[in-house]
């Protein structure tokens, strides 16, 4: 795993590896000291494009606890601003001496013409590139439905709301797929779906209440409106209305079911905040599973040896 860009093309038995890995960084984050030596002397770039909360500050934390030099270059005040192009950033900040790019960028493919212009040394991460892959925020999720349920083959999963511009319901259904997910739902008005939805292995629902039956996890997704080229949309109070999770739908779901959003969320509109702050949410657990799995990430993209997990399943 020289770089991490997308879920596609990766195997069952390295998903499986990325998921144990992480169980140990999570083991040793439990711990009073949390950081491990095993990045010391690498210096990593975060270079977010796009805006984030949660996938920049989990990527500098796992950085730090596996004590690599980071850095989070600021893309509004850096000479990008002035004209600059992404190759002439790049090369300068190779001439640092980097061994680590975390990519976001808001077109689909811009990790992936990085990885192929970095030097044979330098490992780069898709934090995810327009609507096309966020692998990190994937295998984030595949830890948090395998610590609470186990394993996938026996799992129906549903992911609601705006698959069109998702990478992250893209990279979820490579996952959930390659980890053999009995069944993978997607519930979404028409205009909201990728035409190509057939050939994702999916079952297709337009009505939640009969999407969300007997499901054991619900993903839920915001309306990513910074994509939306003129899409056809209701308003956000029917959107509420026929997609938004509720307390009153959330019941056609298994008792058990968790409830998982990968934020920002939107409250009222996609979600809410009855189901999002209640008993099946797991949506906080997802943001504290973002350093376990970008540490196992960024240790196996850098070819260290990684502490053997004594929790792996
Ligand atoms: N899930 C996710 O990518 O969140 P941020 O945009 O806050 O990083």
């Amino acid at each position: 795993l020289r770089h991490f860009l997308s879920i596609q093309g990766l195997n069952r038995e390295l998903l499986t590896r990325v998921l144990d890995t992480a169980e140990s960084f999570a083991a040793i984050g439990a711990q009073q000291v949390k950081k491990v030596p095993l990045l010391r002397g690498k210096t990593i770039v975060n270079l977010f494009f796009e805006s984030s909360t949660r996938t920049l500050s989990t990527f500098e934390l796992a950085a730090k606890r596996l004590s690599a030099d980071v850095m989070n270059l600021n893309v509004r005040t850096s000479s990008t601003k002035k004209g600059e192009s992404l190759l002439d950033t790049l090369r300068s900040l190779e001439a640092m001496h980097c061994d680590m790019f975390v990519v976001r960028h808001s077109d689909s493919g811009a990790a992936h013409f990085i990885a192929r212009h970095a030097p044979s040394h330098v490992s780069v991460i898709n934090a995810g590139d327009g609507c096309h892959a966020h692998p990190s925020q994937a295998m984030l999720d595949m830890l948090t439905i395998r610590r609470h349920k186990g394993s996938f083959p026996n799992l129906r999963v549903a992911i609601v709301g705006d698959i069109l511009h998702s990478r992250v319901a893209r990279s979820e259904i490579h996952a959930l797929s390659t980890l053999g997910t009995g069944e993978i739902r997607v519930i979404a008005p028409r205009t909201l779906l990728p035409r190509s939805v057939d050939s994702l292995g999916v079952h297709v629902f337009h009505n939640m209440k009969e999407g969300l039956k007997d499901v054991d996890v619900v993903v839920t997704l915001r309306l990513q409106r910074e994509r939306m080229q003129g899409a056809l949309l209701p308003s956000e109070r029917e959107y509420f209305r026929l997609y938004g999770l509720t307390e009153e739908k959330l019941v056609l779901a298994r008792p058990d079911v968790i409830v998982m959003h990968p934020g920002p969320i939107n409250r009222g509109i996609e979600i809410e905040s009855a189901v999002a702050d209640g008993p099946h949410s797991v949506i906080l657990e997802q943001v504290s599973h973002g350093i376990a799995i970008r540490m196992a990430v960024m240790a196996m993209a850098m070819q260290v040896p990684v502490p053997e997990a004594k929790e792996a399943r």
